[in-house]
C-alpha cells in the first residue's frame, strides 16, 4: 500500500512523476503529492483527491523542476488530510521524503525529537522519520564527506522498527535521491542518463526495462548518471541488473470502461498463458521449470500447507480440494496472517506453498519467511515477476496472467486455480494417477480458455440477470465441495466492489444459521456442481425457495437442472470436475462487476482498499 516514485534524469520531472503515480495508484488512493526541486528549493503540491486531481493542480501551477519524488497514499497514521499527505518535509526544511510502510516505534522517536526542538505538522509516522534524518544530518560534522546525506538516512534507519520503502531528497545535495527498503517493495530503474525509483515496475517500464530489485535492508544513492547500492550496515553490494519483460500495452484499458471488466475478459488469454509450455510431450502430465525439486523430492512430501490472503486464499482452498482428490496428499490452508504468528507444528516433510498475485503482500511474505526459518521447502505461485515472494521462495511457478490493475482480483484468481489444478495433476502423476487419467486431465485443462470464452460471450445475458438484483443489500453465495471456495470468492467480489453485504457458505451449512437471513430481499447465488453433490444442492435450493428466497443458479449445460425451480439460471459448459471452479467463477465476477457499475461504484478503486497490502 502506498506508492512512491522518485526521478532524476533528462525528462521533465513532473510528467514522469505524475505518470508514475497513475500507474501506482492501485496501491492506495487516499491522497497524492509531489515534491520537485527547482533552483535549489522544494516545490510541493498535495491533493486529498485522486492522482488526476493532483495532475491538474500540477499543470495549473506549471510546476517544474529538475528532479523529485512523489507519493500516492493509503492512510495508516492519521486521516486523509493535506497535512498527512506525502511527501513530508523535515522541520528545518532540508529534507523531503515519501514513504510506504509503517514506522512502529514512531511515538518514541517523536518524543525524542520533540525534546530536541523538532516540530511536526502531521499525525504521520513518516514525518517522524524525515525529522530523524534531519537530526542525524545535523549531528554529522559539516565538513563530512559527500556521503553526509546518505549517511544520515542510513543512521536513521538503524533506529527504525517497522517497514519502509522510502525516497528522500535533500536541499544541500542537489541532484541526489536516497532510497531504501525494509518490508515494502522498491525497485530502481536504470536508464541512460536517468534513474527512476518506484514501488512497482509498472511506474518504471515506460522509461527502461533494466531494473535492480532492492532487498530488505538495502539503500541506494542515485544521481542522473550513477547509482551505488549498499546495506544499511554499510556493506557495498554489487547490483544485479535484471531485464523486465513488462508490456505497457497489457496495462492499457483499451475499449473497456474499467480494469476489472478488462481483466475479466482477459481470462481466456491469461489461462492459456498459465498453461503454455507446461505439459509433457506425451500429454499426460504437467511440468514446471522453476520448482527446484526433483520428482523424488516431491514424492517425499506427505503434507502440504498453503498460505495466502484474501482472494489468493480462496484459490488455496480450491487447491486443497484438487490436490487431496487427485494426488491424495493431505493439504491444509492457512491465512498467511494467522500462520506467521501461530507457531503451528508442522511435520518435517511438509511442503509450503505460498500464493500471491503481487508477490508483495506483507502477511504472505511473513508466512513464507516463517516457513523458511523453520526449514521447510517453500514454493510460490506468483504473478508479478521479480516480486519479493518470487525471489525469496525456494522455487515457484509464475502465473503469466499479465498486469492486474483492478483492485479486485479476477484473472489472477482463475490463473492461480489453473496453476493449482496443474500442480494437482503433476503431484497426482508421480503418485497414483494413471496415464489415461492424466491425459483426460490435460485435455480438460486445455479446453478451459475456450469454455471461459463461451461464458464471456453470454456476458450481456448475465448482466441482465445481475441487474434484477441491483437493489439487494444482502446476498448469500452457496456451493459445495470445490465450489464452496467460489461461493466465498463470489461473496468477496460482490462486497468489495459494490459494498453489498454478502456471505459465502457451503450450501449444506446454510441450515445451521444463515438460513435465518433468507427472505425475498436477500437473494442466493447457488453454484451447482455436475456430479456427487448435485442432488443435495438441488435440495438446498428447495429449502431456500420454500422460504420465499430468490435464487440465481449457476449450473452446467447438458444436465437436467430444474429450470423452473429458480428465478434465474446461468449455464456454464459441461466440464471435468477439476476445472468447474474456474468456469463457475466467471459468472460471479461478471455479476459483481455489473452490479457495482450499475450502482455507480468506483469499481477499480473501491473505498478503503488497495492492491498489494504491504502493511500488517
Ligand atoms: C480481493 C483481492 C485481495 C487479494 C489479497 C492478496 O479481490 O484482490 O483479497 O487477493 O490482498 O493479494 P496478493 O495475491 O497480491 O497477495
Amino acid at each position: 500500500m502506498c506508492g512512491i516514485v522518485g526521478y532524476v534524469g533528462k525528462h521533465p520531472v513532473t510528467r514522469v512523476l505524475i505518470e508514475g503515480l497513475r500507474r501506482l495508484e492501485y496501491r492506495g488512493y487516499d491522497s497524492a503529492g509531489v515534491t520537485v526541486v527547482k533552483d535549489g528549493q522544494f516545490q510541493t503540491l498535495k491533493s486529498t483527491e485522486r492522482v488526476e486531481a493532483l495532475a491538474k493542480d500540477v499543470a495549473k501551477a506549471k510546476l517544474q523542476g529538475t528532479y523529485g519524488i512523489a507519493h500516492t497514499r493509503w492512510a495508516t497514521h492519521g486521516g486523509v488530510t493535506l497535512a498527512n499527505a506525502h511527501p513530508h518535509h523535515s522541520s528545518d526544511g532540508l529534507f523531503s521524503l515519501a514513504h510506504n510502510g509503517v514506522i512502529e516505534n514512531y511515538l518514541k522517536i517523536k518524543k525524542f525529537l520533540l525534546e530536541k526542538g523538532y516540530t511536526f505538522q502531521s499525525e504521520t509516522d513518516t514525518e517522524v522519520l524525515v525529522n530523524l534524518i534531519a537530526y542525524h544530518y545535523q549531528k554529522q560534522p559539516v565538513a563530512a564527506d559527500k556521503n553526509r546525506f546518505l549517511e544520515s538516512v542510513r543512521r536513521s534507519l538503524r533506529h527504525v522498527e517497522g517497514t519502509y520503502g522510502i525516497a528522500v531528497i535533500c536541499k544541500e545535495h542537489l541532484g541526489e535521491i536516497v532510497a531504501a527498503r525494509r518490508g515494502s517493495p522498491l525497485i530502481l530503474g536504470v536508464g541512460d542518463g536517468e534513474h527512476i525509483i518506484a514501488s512497482d515496475v509498472a511506474a518504471i517500464a515506460l522509461h527502461t526495462q533494466s531494473v535492480v530489485y532492492l532487498n530488505d535492508e538495502e539503500i541506494v544513492h542515485v544521481t542522473d548518471k550513477d547509482f551505488s547500492l549498499s546495506t544499511i550496515d554499510e556493506d557495498d553490494i554489487e547490483a544485479v541488473i535484471h531485464t523486465v519483460d513488462w508490456s505497457i500495452e497489457e496495462a492499457e484499458l483499451g475499449a473497456f470502461k474499467h480494469y476489472m471488466e478488462k481483466e475479466i475478459f482477459d481470462q481466456p488469454v491469461a489461462l492459456e498463458n498459465a498453461m503454455r509450455g507446461r505439459f509433457s510431450d506425451d500429454g499426460s502430465t504437467s511440468k514446471f521449470g522453476g520448482l527446484n525439486l526433483s520428482p523424488q523430492e516431491l514424492r517425499q512430501v506427505d503434507r502440504i500447507l498453503f498460505c495466502a490472503c484474501g482472494t489468493a486464499w480462496h484459490a488455496c482452498l480450491v487447491a486443497e480440494y484438487l490436490i487431496e482428490r487427485y494426488a491424495r496428499i493431505p493439504v491444509e490452508v492457512e491465512y498467511a496472517s494467522e500462520f506467521r504468528y501461530r507457531n503451528a507444528p508442522l511435520d518435517k516433510n511438509t511442503l509450503v506453498f505460498i500464493l500471491s498475485q503481487s508477490g508483495e503482500t506483507i502477511d504472505t511474505l511473513g508466512a513464507l519467511r516463517e516457513a523458511k526459518r523453520k526449514g521447510h521447502k517453500t514454493l510460490a505461485i506468483v504473478n508479478v515477476v521479480g516480486s519479493t515472494i518470487a525471489r525469496e521462495a525456494d522455487g515457484g511457478i509464475y502465473q503469466h496472467a499479465g498486469p492486474e490493475i483492478g483492485v479486485a482480483s479476477t484473472k489472477a484468481f482463475t490463473s492461480q486455480v489453473m496453476v493449482a489444478a496443474m500442480m494437482a495433476l503433476h503431484l497426482g502423476r508421480i503418485r497414483d494417477m494413471s496415464y489415461s487419467e492424466g491425459q483426460a486431465f490435460v485435455e480438460a485443462l486445455k479446453q478451459v480458455p475456450a469454455q471461459v470464452q463461451s461464458i464471456l460471450d453470454q456476458s450481456e445475458a448475465i448482466k441482465a440477470i445481475a441487474l434484477k438484483y441491483v437493489d439487494a443489500e444482502d446476498f448469500l453465495f452457496l456451493g459445495r465441495q470445490n465450489l464452496f471456495p467460489i461461493a466465498l470468492e463470489g461473496a468477496l467480489k460482490l462486497k468489495e466492489v459494490s459494498y453489498i453485504h454478502a456471505e459465502g457458505y457451503p450450501a449444506a451449512e446454510m441450515k445451521h444459521g444463515p438460513i435465518a437471513l433468507i427472505s425475498p430481499e436477500c437473494p442466493s447465488v447457488f453454484l451447482v456442481a455436475q456430479e456427487d453433490t448435485y442432488q443435495k444442492t438441488i435440495s438446498n435450493i428447495q429449502e431456500v425457495k420454500a422460504r420465499k428466497g430468490r435464487v440465481i443458479a449457476i449450473a452446467h449445460e447438458g444436465g437436467d437442472f430444474p429450470k423452473d425451480l429458480v428465478d434465474d439460471l446461468i449455464l456454464i459448459p459441461e466440464c471435468h470436475p477439476a476445472v468447474q471452479p474456474i468456469l463457475a467463477t466467471i459468472p460471479v465476477q461478471l455479476m459483481a462487476y455489473a452490479i457495482a457499475a450499475a450502482r455507480g461504484c468506483d469499481v477499480d478503486k473501491p473505498r478503503n482498499l488497495a492492491k498489494s497490502v504491504t502493511v500488517e
